[in-house]
Order: structure tokens, then sequence, then C-alpha cells
């Protein structure tokens, strides 16, 4: 076997500098090694994060931790219990595109016990206590913007249209952790291409669903609520590009993102919208959650790059969650270059990050 060098010091994010990442509304805790400058940075996102909560709805937003006790969350339902889904046995060219031998499956347990879905909460355990309250059926999603053919579609009525395929992808979030995933899902190209986009079709605009009742996290400001996300309309016609109706063979379950949510293997995890209720194809650059919440940090393409660091830490390197050894080395657009490489050949990815 290859012996595999040492990944130097310097390309290895802390746990410390991902837990004390800047959370909307959640103070930076005060640690008296960090030096200066960094300390200074976490204050003006921590500045700039309360001052959007209090624009909101006036709610400072501490205590978050105790949130589900405030809310009375319900627990998510059983993986036993959510319905089988299969992928059509045609149409298996990509369910494996790009993995590598060292690419294992992360558990079922794993996957769907550390979510990041912050209607239902801010730690990692939250969604699958508290998303018990999403409601998946009946949902509807609505095509529409500059397309010939606008449309509410039945979710069931989709899925019958646009045949499940079965797609393992890395899923890498810009926390610098990763998991392997095998989603159920189908390409957004055929969803988009039904409604016939105009020539004005340059992006493609993603809402997550808001009710308060169902996600009570959306009371609590610490995001400008609902969740929206975009792409470029090349890369939404991507055949990587996938809404994910399910995982593991099954429905997906509600700390996933129920019924339906993108996902996009060459960005940042955070692209891959949940809960989707309404898609627009735009003329312009649709605004994102993560870059209205913090601009410095997330970009709008948010292309997994281990050459252009987050602000706070490295994104050389990455936690592959229950695979040992753990840490490795983040591959360019995660290991995607050779689908998706071209997309971004004119682009300054330092500048468009
Ligand atoms: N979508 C919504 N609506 N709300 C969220 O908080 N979190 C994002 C993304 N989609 C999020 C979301 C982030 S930061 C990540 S890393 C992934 O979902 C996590 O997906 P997973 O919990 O299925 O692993």
């Amino acid at each position: 076997m290859a012996k595999v060098p040492p990944i130097p010091s310097s390309e290895i994010t802390s746990e410390r500098d991902y837990e004390n990442r800047p959370r909307p509304g959640v103070p930076p805790p005060e640690d008296p090694d960090e030096d200066r400058a960094e300390v200074d940075r976490g204050r003006r996102v921590f500045v700039r994060n309360v001052t959007l909560a209090a624009v909101g709805a006036g709610v400072f937003g501490a205590g978050l931790f105790a949130w589900s006790k405030r809310r009375g969350g319900a627990p998510a339902p059983s993986l036993s219990s959510l319905a089988p889904l299969s992928a059509s046995p045609s149409a298996r060219e990509l369910a494996a595109v790009a993995l590598g031998d060292d690419d294992a499956l992360t558990s079922l347990e794993r996957v769907t016990t550390y979510n990041n879905f912050y209607e239902f909460g801010l730690d990692k355990a939250d969604p699958a206590r508290n998303a018990g309250t999403l409601k998946p059926r009946p949902w509807t999603v609505r095509v529409g913007g500059e397309v010939a053919e606008p449309k509410t579609w039945d979710l069931d009525e989709l899925l019958k249209e646009f045949p499940l395929e079965d797609r393992t992808y890395r899923m890498r979030c810009v926390e610098a952790w990763s998991m392997v995933i095998p989603w159920l899902g189908f390409p957004l190209a055929k969803l988009l291409a039904r409604s016939n986009p105009t020539s004005r079709a340059k992006y493609v605009a993603f809402k997550t669903l808001h009710d308060p009742k169902q996600m009570p996290g959306q009371s609590d400001d610490v995001l400008p609520w609902p969740y929206v996300e975009g792409l470029r309309i090349d890369e939404a016609m991507h055949p990587l590009a996938i809404l994910a109706a399910g995982l593991y063979g099954r429905e997906l379950p509600h700390q996933n993102g129920a019924p339906l949510r993108l996902v996009v293997p060459w960005k940042y995890g955070f692209k891959g919208i949940k809960s989707i209720v309404a898609i627009d194809l735009v003329e312009s650059q649709p605004p994102t959650t993560w870059n209205k919440a913090a601009p410095r940090e997330y970009g709008f393409f948010a292309n997994v790059n281990p050459n252009v660091d987050h602000p706070r830490w490295s994104q050389a390197t990455e936690r592959r969650l229950g695979a040992s050894p753990e840490r490795r080395r983040t591959l360019m657009f995660n290991g995607y270059s050779e689908q998706v490489g071209s997309l971004y050949a004119d682009l300054d990815l330092e500048r468009f990050f």
C-alpha cells in the first residue's frame, strides 16, 4: 500500500475552531489563548449576527441551547417507520461516480443523528430530537419564474414522474467534516427542463418551507427565514445535481430534509437546502441564507476547495466521520473535478468562493 505522507498541522482545523465557528445569535466563547486578531474577527461576526437577529424580532439569541425544552419539539419518526423506496434499474451509470476505495458508507445512525437543520435547533443532535413536527405529506413544490410552464407539483406526482436513481456521494460540510451518503433522487435538470425555462433563466432559486408551527426554530431569528439557496443554471442542469427523496433505501428522514432536498456533491453541504417548497428560475443571482448571514465567510458558489480557507479555519483537510483514518485531505470540488471542473474554467475561485 502506498505510504500516505503525514498532514502538516497547519492544514488541520482544530476541533475548537469549528466548534467555535460563528453561529448566528450565539456569542463565540471567550478564549484567553486565542490571538487578538482572531478574537476581534469573531466579535465582528458576532455583532453582525446579533444585529441580524435583533432586527428580526427584537430577540437576542441567548438560551438557544435550551431550544428543544422551550419549544417542546417532537422526536423525528423512527427510521423503520419510513416507507421503503427503490431506484429504477435503468439509469445506474452515476450510482457510484468518482467514489474511491476509501469512501466507505457513513453509518445510517450517524447520517441521521449528526445533522445541520437550524429550523429544529443548532446542535447536531437537535434535528433528530425535534423534527417530528414536520409534516412531509401532503407536500407541494412550485416550479416557476422564468419558465414557459410553471407548475405546482404534488410530491407523489413528482416521484411518479421522475424515476429515482441511486447516487452515493461524498458530502463535505464547510465545518470540515464529511460523510458518504447513499441518496435516492432524480436529476434536478429533468424537473427544470420539464418547465421549459426561458432564455432569461440564468439562475435557480430554492426555498424551504416557512411554517414555525412545523419548524419551531423559525420562531427564533437565528437566521433569516425561510432558508434559501441558489445555483447558476449550468450548475443546476449538471447531471450530478439531484433532488433527493430518500437515503439508505427509505424515504428521507425528517432530519435530513424530508420530503425533498437538494444534493450538489461538489459544493459545501450548506448548499443542500432541505424541505424544498419552491424552485424559481431567475435572471440574476439570488440571495442565499448563509451568504446573507455572514457574507465574508460563505460565498454564493461554495465549491469545495482545499486551497481557499475559511476566514477562521483551514479547508485543506477534513474529518471523515466514523472512518479510519478519520483525517484526510480535502479534494478539489470534493473529488468531482473531472465531472464539474469545466463549469468553472473561467472563474477566479478565490474571489468567487
Ligand atoms: N437546509 C435548511 N433548510 N436548513 C438548514 O439549516 N443546513 C445545511 C443543509 N441544508 C440546512 C439546510 C447544512 S449547513 C448542511 S451541512 C446540510 O444541510 C446537512 O445535511 P444533513 O443534515 O442531511 O447531513
